[in-house]
């Protein structure tokens, strides 16, 4: 049985006070929940008071990026080593608006990754294809790539260590959800890269989020998806009663 990750990624919202706000009203609300786990990913800066503010619950803390050098001469980033002493234990890596916006690329999402995983990190390394290459029938084609240069590279246990989404880009911050059929379609299609690279037994433990567009009303057609493992979500995240509403769907 694969156990269902639900993870807020907050983005660039929230100040330290508010994210502190926002765990004090949250964790009362799932503390019952305990068939899946649930991880908090504000940003960095508000990663401490968040740790401080979960400890105890049943809530963990990730970050939204990470470098992939454990120290030295590189203004502005922040390393593996860092966050899992700050108290974080998951972390995203190459989400799409990294790609997009900050020059992410399958080969820096590799590295990444290795990082996370060297720190005791879980990784949650993100896929998904962009509209244009939806509708120009290339989904399979730039998921197969993405796996290749991000992910087939690790051994078999860094692997088994991991947590994938599936984040269609077009669905992210749009209010347009992959439908569950959509979503389920890419979800099998990711696990079968799974077992060829890494076998059967792996593709069977690796657990895919989605992402893009979950909200309370949506989540329940997505989760009934057999190889949809929970999901990763932005905007519905910075709520507590409506991530709560997700979580305990
Ligand atoms: P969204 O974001 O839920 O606001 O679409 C999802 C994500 O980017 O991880």
């Amino acid at each position: 049985m694969r156990k269902p990750v639900f993870a807020g990624n907050w983005k660039m919202f929230k100040t330290p006070t508010e994210a502190a706000g926002f765990l004090h009203d949250f964790a009362p609300l799932v503390a019952s929940s305990n068939r899946s786990e649930i991880v908090i990913c504000p940003p960095f800066i508000a990663v401490p008071i968040a740790v401080d503010a979960a400890r105890g619950s049943n809530i963990a803390i990730g970050a939204q990026d990470v470098f992939w050098l454990k120290e030295g001469a590189y203004t502005g980033e922040v390393s593996a080593t860092m966050l899992a002493a700050a108290g974080c234990s998951w972390v995203i890596v190459g989400h799409s608006e990294r790609r997009q916006y900050f020059g992410e690329t399958d080969e820096s999402v590799f590295k990444k990754t290795v990082a996370a995983l060297d720190a005791g990190l879980t990784p949650i390394v993100c896929v998904g294809e962009r509209l244009e290459e939806r509708e120009a029938g290339m989904t399979e084609n730039v998921l197969s790539t993405q796996f290749a240069g991000g992910l087939a590279g690790l051994t078999p246990d860094q692997f088994a260590k991991i947590v994938m989404a599936y984040e269609p880009v077009w669905a992210i911050g749009t209010g347009r959800t992959a439908t569950p059929e959509i979503a389920g379609e890419a979800h099998r299609f990711l696990r079968d890269q799974v077992r060829s690279r890494f076998g059967d037994q792996t593709c069977q433990s690796c657990r895919i989020l989605y992402g893009g567009s979950v909200k309370p009303d949506n989540i329940k057609g997505l989760m009934a998806q057999p190889d949809l493992d929970g999901a990763l979500v932005g905007g519905a995240s910075l709520d507590p009663a409506a991530l709560a509403a997700i979580v305990n769907f």
